[in-house]
């Protein structure tokens, strides 16, 4: 509480209101794409010793995105090493505050952003890592599976042009046919879901190289974006290739509703870079949404639990990145084994596939669940104001 407390000296309490709204930049309104700080919706800061009152202001009360923006805001004040409690309070906009968001300027340029075959209600999530090796591919391709097998429609495109390994790690191979003019990515069902890839690997045959040479290439990412039957996804992951290149940089601007989840191992080298590429997505204004550690403990079968890489890691990051952790993935040779049979661990019924379907949850039930995306904030609002404005629907 903050009531009957000492201030603190102005020069520390405004000190301290300023990296509070410093840290809050790293909130993304993934709808609007922008940090809420620069988008006006952070009214007030308080700052009473080490307690933090933040008022903020959605564009409407029920946005869908409340509980997520509410998440993000605690998450990063409390990352502040001096913060006891954190107190949100909530209200909304009027209509005059709603109409400046409404006219910022990365939100035409969002609206500017090229037509994608991605629905609108379509959660994006790209795993990213900083450098390769972590287990991105693995992570992206169970998490699938998991969430598939939740009766979901998930898509995956594998990003990692030149290193390509999802249809390896799915079992899947064929060759890419089109419809239309339109790439038709590769099913596969998992449970009484599905999933449905496009990666290099089925274009990587002599006929279809020649069939789509000059079309992918450079641009694949591009074109697997664009010129694909994706059809309705629940969930479109995005196995991004190592690093904090091009790819990131080029999703920021082909798909700004890009949310990251980001993949370290438990070693403080690894979550270093790991951090490269939180810092790289959110200077894009995407969201990273969560860590998921991969490789911790290992537990042999005289059940003696080893942390091979040092343990922590990935809650250190997440902490760091004032995001959850969403779950931590036991180093296990299981799951090596399994990829390289194509027999994805997350389909069984064994331990790891229990890790899997844990992860699954989280994501879609916490950290990026599926809010009624085309009904919500700010697509809809700016849709009405735009009809209002043009005289189609009365006021
Ligand atoms: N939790 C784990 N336990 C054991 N082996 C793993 C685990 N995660 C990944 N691997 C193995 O590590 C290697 C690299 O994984 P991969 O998913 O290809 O990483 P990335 O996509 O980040 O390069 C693969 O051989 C994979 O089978
Ligand atoms: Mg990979």
């Amino acid at each position: 509480m903050t009531e009957g407390r000492e201030p603190g000296p102005p020069a520390i309490v405004s000190e301290r209101q300023e990296q509070v709204r410093d840290c809050l930049r790293a909130v993304i309104d993934p709808e609007l794409g922008d940090t809420i700080v620069d988008l006006g919706m952070v009214r007030d800061i308080t700052v009473t010793g080490n307690d933090v009152v933040v008022d903020v202001a959605l564009t409407i009360a029920a946005c869908p995105l409340r509980t997520q923006i509410e998440t993000d805001v605690r998450g990063q004040v409390a990352s502040l090493d001096w913060v006891e409690s954190v107190e949100i309070r909530v209200a909304s906009m009027d209509a005059t505050e709603r109409a400046a968001v409404m006219a910022r300027a990365r939100w035409k340029a969002r609206e500017d952003a090229p037509e994608t075959a991605v629905a609108d209600s379509t959660r994006v999530l790209a795993i990213a890592s900083g450098k390769g090796g972590v287990g991105k591919s693995s992570v992206t391709v169970n998490l699938a599976v998991a969430l598939a097998r939740r009766g979901l429609t998930v898509g995956i495109l594998d990003a990692d042009i030149w290193g390509f390994s999802v249809p390896r790690l799915l079992g899947m191979e064929g060759d890419v046919e089109a419809r239309g003019g339109k790439m038709v990515p590769l099913e596969k069902a998992f449970g009484s879901g599905l999933v449905r890839v496009l990666s290099m690997g089925f274009l990587a045959g002599e006929e279809q190289a020649i069939m789509w040479r000059g079309l992918v290439l450079n641009r694949a990412v591009q074109q697997f974006l664009q010129d694909a039957h994706w059809g309705d996804l629940d969930y479109l992951l995005i196995d991004l290739p190592p690093g904090t290149g091009d790819v990131q940089m080029g999703l920021a601007r082909l798909l700004p509703r890009t949310e990251m989840l980001v993949v370290t191992t438990p070693p403080l080298a690894a979550q270093k870079v790991a951090a490269r590429a939180a810092d790289m997505a959110r200077k894009g204004y995407l969201r990273v949404a969560g860590v998921i550690e991969n490789m911790s403990d290992f537990t042999c079968e005289h059940g003696t639990t080893y942390a091979l890489f040092g343990s922590g890691g990935g809650a250190r990051l997440a902490h760091s990145l004032g995001v959850p952790l969403i779950g931590s993935i036991p180093l296990h040779p299981d799951l090596a084994a399994a990829g390289d049979a194509g027999l994805p661990v997350a389909d069984g019924d064994g331990e790891l596939a229990a890790f899997f379907a844990e992860v699954a949850r989280t994501v879609a039930e916490e950290v990026a669940p599926m809010v009624e995306a085309s009904g919500c904030s700010a697509r809809l609002i700016a849709r009405v104001e735009a009809a209002v404005a043009a005289g189609d629907v009365p006021a």
